[in-house]
């Protein structure tokens, strides 16, 4: 049985790490530690006693697990992540891997061996639904080139949750939902449409709420080498939200992945299919991303999926949309 720390039990360590966790026969957590003492409150009823709790990752190495996973936000997680894995330490650490491709040099010093492992939260890329799109594009069941669209809406405002404000205000402090939400939709976009990085041809943002810490709402118009163009949109802290999707439309169908539940829909000259995998997208995911961190614990898997690379790939394109919305952007 591999054993497991959790560090940070804010709104995803709690919400989503902490039930996989829990709910895993593979792996047995032994600590869960945050700084805030109220989060520490919120895991320990959860966890009824049966693991250490601490405030740091040192307490929660202090206990020798073999694995950390790190659900903590992207200003912390690469100090972290290198300390975890000096330690010895295998780490499922969250995305963005950083806030900026300058923050994720601190990276660099790390060796192949502690590379090797590291798995990054990029939890949906290990959906069935990823998997099926990747074999209708590959397959080439809708033709090709692609025009893809990506409206990535979330983090809906509610002007009664202020906790929830001052989260996402929080995290828009540290880059536009491009740099959150991009890391996966870019690393979906590198799975599905194969090598050859995207190129920014334009991109725009837009602050909705001057009092905001940064704009809200971005997009870009991407292309890649392969042909296929890119619409996409990130968007957060309205009162209501478009809806979340993603369609690859190509000569001969059309697919739309369903941003919230991951349904899948084919239209082609042939029919319309919907394809629904068993159970919810969230609790899906991260129930597969902990068999395959374990995998990578006990040897099973030789290199951990999705690595570092694929993180810093992702935040390269999401900086990229970023820095050139700023273009145009007057403070
Ligand atoms: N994989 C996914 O699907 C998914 C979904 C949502 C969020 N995320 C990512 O997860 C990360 C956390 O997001 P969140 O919404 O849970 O944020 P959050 O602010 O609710 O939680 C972060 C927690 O980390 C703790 N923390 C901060 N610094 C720490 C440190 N040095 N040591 C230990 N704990 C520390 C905070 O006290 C807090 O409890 C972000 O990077 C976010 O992008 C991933």
């Amino acid at each position: 049985m591999v054993t497991v720390a959790l560090v940070g039990l804010g709104d995803i360590g709690l919400g989503a790490h902490l039930p996989a966790l829990l709910r895993s026969a593979e792996v047995r957590l032994v600590a869960v530690a945050d700084p805030v003492a109220s989060h520490r409150d919120a895991a320990s009823a959860l966890v009824d006693g049966v693991v250490a709790v601490g405030s740091s990752l040192d307490d929660a190495l202090a206990t020798g697990p073999d694995g950390v996973v790190l659900a903590t936000p992207p200003w912390a997680t690469p100090e972290l992540a290198i300390a975890a894995l000096r330690a010895g330490r295998f780490v499922l650490a969250e995305k963005p891997v950083a806030t900026s491709v300058a923050a994720a040099a601190v990276y660099d010093a790390l060796t192949a061996a502690e590379r090797a492992r590291l798995q990054i939260g990029l939890t949906y890329r290990h959906d069935p639904a990823i998997r099926r799109l990747e074999s209708w594009i590959g397959d080439g069941v809708l033709g090709g080139p692609l025009l893809v669209r990506a409206h990535i809406y979330d983090e809906r405002r509610d002007p009664a949750d202020g906790e929830h404000l001052d989260r996402i205000r929080g995290t828009l402090a540290h880059g536009m939902p491009v740099v959150h939400e991009g890391a996966h939709v870019f690393d979906w976009l590198a799975h599905l449409l194969g090598p050859g990085g995207l190129s920014v041809d334009d991109a725009w943002a837009l602050r909705t709420d001057a009092d905001l810490p940064a704009p809200n709402l971005t997009g870009a118009r991407l292309s890649h080498p392969a042909g296929h163009r890119v619409l996409a949109e990130f968007g957060w802290l309205t009162d209501a939200l478009p809806r979340c999707e993603l369609t690859f439309l190509g000569p001969r169908g059309l697919a739309t992945l369903d941003g919230a539940t991951f349904d899948l829909r084919l239209e082609t000259a042939a029919g319309e299919q919907t394809v629904v995998f068993p159970g919810e997208r969230g609790p899906r995911c991260f129930d597969l991303q902990v068999a395959r961190f374990a995998a990578l614990v006990r040897g099973d898997t030789v290199a951990p999926d999705p690595d570092l690379d694929a993180g810093l790939a992702a935040l390269a394109v999401a900086e990229r949309v970023a820095t050139r919305a700023m273009d145009g952007v007057t403070a």
